[in-house]
């Protein structure tokens, strides 16, 4: 196994990537520094001081330091990505703008930008500004061509059967899962682990290689580890590298049997059935059957069915017939193809096919 895999290291993330080999990596997950540009501490209105971001690792020079600092490492990231892998970033509004900017300029192909809603974010102390309830995170392949890993209808079956869209929702990391010593929060911004689950499912597969440049306390590497993925991370901040590391041994992965994703079908074309009836290739006043014979309908020019007074869509109509909410129409209706009985499904075969 290579030595860049199921390991992290404590390290300067420019300095490390730069000796990692070409085409490493599947997907890159990266949380870097947000450059806030926090001046006085913050206080909270009966004076308590808020934990908020102004470590050392947040603080630049200015924004053209901050610039060069992130063209350098999203160069590296992009160099070391496999061909058909793909890049999230996360960030707030202080810098996620100048992270897409660069993304762009160096040719990454934006995928997805998704909003990470906290439904417990921090308030806005001083009243001046709206509460920053959100994060942003991007999406990217390598490139315009990549044939990127995109878990579709596991991420469907997430959300209850309904299409995963790109604002989700979350609570900011807290409870159990909050690293914390002394009672005191090991880390500023550690992400919630529901977060990196969601986005390691989505875009990749089990055994695939992801790399973090900006670690943290871990999260990133456990979440991969639990989902039987390998991971490489770097952390240049001694501390937190020793917490992500008790954090990574801590860590259980899932069975291995439990980690299949549903396959994803969206290479097979959709064709309504009402298709094949304008293409003419069944024609209205067809007869169609169940497997039996017992029941029968006539198809109308519309692509609708009519089986003695219900009328509608194969599904709708059949799903009648059986009592049941719903049914597979395609597979439920036979007709006559060339001298045998085939469900209808087999003319839409033989249409994906050309054989029609
Ligand atoms: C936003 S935090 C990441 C938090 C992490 N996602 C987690 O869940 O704990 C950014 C991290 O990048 C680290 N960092 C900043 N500059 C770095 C550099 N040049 N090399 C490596 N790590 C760096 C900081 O120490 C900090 O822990």
């Amino acid at each position: 196994m290579s030595k860049f895999l199921n390991k992290i290291v404590n390290d300067d993330a420019l300095e490390m990537l730069k000796i990692i080999p070409s085409k490493t990596f599947d997907l890159v997950f990266a949380d870097p520094p947000y450059n806030l540009q926090i001046g006085r501490e913050l206080k909270r209105p009966d004076e308590s001081k808020v934990s908020g971001v102004n470590d050392k690792w947040d603080q630049f020079k200015n924004f053209e330091h901050y610039d060069n600092f992130c063209k350098a490492w999203l160069k590296e990231c992009k160099r070391i990505l496999k061909d058909n892998g793909s890049i999230w970033v996360i960030g707030s509004y202080h810098n996620i703008f100048r992270l897409g900017y660069h993304l762009q300029n160096l040719e990454y192909w934006i995928l997805n930008d998704v909003i990470w809603k906290k439904n417990n974010p921090m308030p806005n102390f001083k009243g001046t500004r709206f509460t920053n309830a959100h994060e942003t995170l991007i999406w990217a392949s390598k490139s315009k061509k990549s044939k990127y890993t995109f878990n579709y209808q596991s991420l469907k079956c997430l959300n209850d059967d309904l299409q995963m869209r790109s604002d989700w929702t979350f609570p900011i990391c807290n409870g159990k899962e909050r690293l914390k010593k002394n009672g005191k929060k090991v880390h500023s911004t550690q992400k919630p682990e529901a977060l990196l689950h969601r986005v390691i499912l989505a875009t990749t597969n089990k055994n695939d290689a992801i790399l973090d440049p900006f670690l943290g306390t871990g999260t990133t590497a456990v979440v991969a580890k639990k989902l039987g993925r390998k991971y490489f991370g770097i952390e240049e901040n001694k501390k937190y590298f020793n917490a992500a590391e008790e954090r990574i041994h801590n860590t259980n992965v899932i069975e291995e049997s439990y980690l299949d994703t549903l396959e994803n079908n969206r290479s097979k074309p959709r064709v309504p059935f009402g298709s094949l009836v304008e293409l003419g290739i069944i024609k209205p006043g067809t007869s169609i059957f169940d497997q039996k014979k017992k029941n029968n309908a006539k198809i109308m020019a519309d692509g609708s069915i009519k089986h003695s007074s219900t009328e509608g869509s194969i599904h709708k109509v059949a799903a009648k017939i059986l009592g049941t909410e719903s049914c597979n129409g395609w597979t439920y209706w036979h007709c006559n193809i060339k001298g045998s009985i085939k469900p209808i499904d087999s003319l839409r075969q033989m249409f994906l096919n050309k054989n029609i």
